[in-house]
C-alpha cells in the first residue's frame, strides 16, 4: 500500500460518494486513500468499485504508522450516534485533522473526543453529492486555519460547490439546502401528477417535469439573473403562466416555503440541543 493522504471513515452513500469524487476528480488516487467501514460486504463492494482501494473494519492503532506526517486528515462520514466515539479512536490513532460532515453535531464536541487542539472543519452537503452535484457550506472549529477551510474546500469541491459560512448558520444551511432536495422532489412529485390528471402519460410527464427543473437552475445558474426577473420574462400579461402563478400565490406557496426552512432549522437546531 502506498502512503495514504486520507482516511475516510464510514463508507455510506456519502462517504461513497467522497470516495467516487475524490478518485473520478483526480484529488486521489484509490491507493492513496483508506476506508474505515464496519460492513464487510460494504467493504468488499467499495474495494471492487475502486481497485486498490485499502478498507478495515475500525480505526486500529498502528493503521497508520506507514503514513506518518503524510496523512492530510480524515473524513468523518458516520452517523451522529457514533461520530464521538469514532473521533475517540481516531484521537488515540493520532489523526489530528478532520472534515466533519455529520450532521448536527457541533464541531467542539468533536475536537473534545479527538483531544487536544485538533484541526476540525465542519461541512452541511446534500444528496446530490451523490452525483457530483452537491452544494455543501462548511465552518472551521476552534483550531482551524485558512489553509485548513481550504483543504475541506478542495475536498467537497469534488463533490459540487462549496461556501463557507460561520458554524451558527449551519442549521440554516441544513434546513435551505440540506433538507432542499426533498423539497424539490415535492414539487416534482405534484407536478408530474398534475401532467397525468390533465391527460399526460406518466413517463412524458416525468421527462417534462425533470428536464425543466433541470433547465430552470441552467438558467439560473447560468446566466447569474434573479428568479424574479427569469420569472417575469416568461409571464406576459393575462397569459397562461400569470394564471398559474396566480393560482399558486393564492395558495400562499411562498409562505409556505418559507415556514418550511424555518421549521426545518428550528429541527436541526432542537437536534443538537
Ligand atoms: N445522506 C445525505 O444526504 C446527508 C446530507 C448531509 C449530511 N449527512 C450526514 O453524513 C453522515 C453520513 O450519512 P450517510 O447518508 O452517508 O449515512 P450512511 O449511508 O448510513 O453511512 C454511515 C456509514 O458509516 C459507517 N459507520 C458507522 N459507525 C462507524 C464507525 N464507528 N467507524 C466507521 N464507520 C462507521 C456505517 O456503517 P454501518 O452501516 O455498519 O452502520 C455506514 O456505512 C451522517 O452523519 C449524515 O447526517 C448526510
Amino acid at each position: 500500500m502506498s502512503v495514504p493522504g486520507l482516511l475516510v471513515v464510514g463508507g455510506g452513500k456519502m462517504g461513497g460518494a467522497l470516495l467516487g469524487g475524490l478518485i473520478a476528480t483526480g484529488w486521489a488516487s484509490p491507493s492513496d486513500l483508506i476506508l474505515v467501514e464496519p460492513l464487510p460486504e460494504r467493504r468488499r463492494e467499495l474495494e471492487a468499485a475502486f481497485p486498490g482501494l485499502h478498507a478495515v473494519p475500525a480505526p486500529e492503532a498502528g493503521l497508520l504508522d506507514a503514513a506518518g506526517e503524510h496523512l492530510a486528515g480524515a473524513v468523518l462520514a458516520v452517523k451522529p450516534d457514533t461520530a464521538e466515539s469514532a473521533c475517540r479512536a481516531l484521537g488515540a490513532m493520532g489523526v489530528t485533522r478532520v472534515l466533519s460532515i455529520v450532521a448536527g453535531m457541533p464541531a467542539q464536541r468533536l475536537e473534545h473526543a479527538l483531544g487536544g487542539e485538533p484541526v476540525v472543519v465542519r461541512a452541511m452537503p446534500n444528496t446530490a453529492a451523490l452525483v457530483g452535484a452537491g452544494v455543501s457550506a462548511i465552518s472551521g472549529g476552534s483550531f482551524a486555519t485558512s489553509q485548513d477551510l481550504a483543504w475541506a474546500e478542495e475536498l467537497l469541491d469534488s463533490v459540487g460547490t462549496v461556501v463557507r459560512l460561520p458554524e451558527r448558520l449551519l442549521d440554516t444551511v441544513t434546513g435551505l439546502s440540506g433538507s432542499g432536495p426533498a423539497y424539490f422532489f415535492l414539487v416534482a412529485e405534484a407536478l408530474i401528477e398534475a401532467g397525468v390528471q390533465m391527460g399526460l402519460t406518466r413517463d412524458v410527464s416525468r421527462t417534462l417535469v425533470v428536464e425543466t427543473m433541470r433547465g430552470s437552475a441552467a438558467l439560473l445558474a447560468e446566466t447569474g439573473r434573479d428568479p424574479e426577473a427569469l420569472r417575469a420574462e416568461v409571464t406576459s400579461p393575462a397569459g397562461t403562466t400569470a394564471a398559474g402563478i396566480r393560482t399558486l400565490e393564492a395558495r400562499a406557496v411562498r409562505s409556505a416555503f418559507m415556514e418550511a426552512v424555518a421549521a426545518a432549522t428550528e429541527r436541526s437546531r432542537a437536534l443538537h440541543r
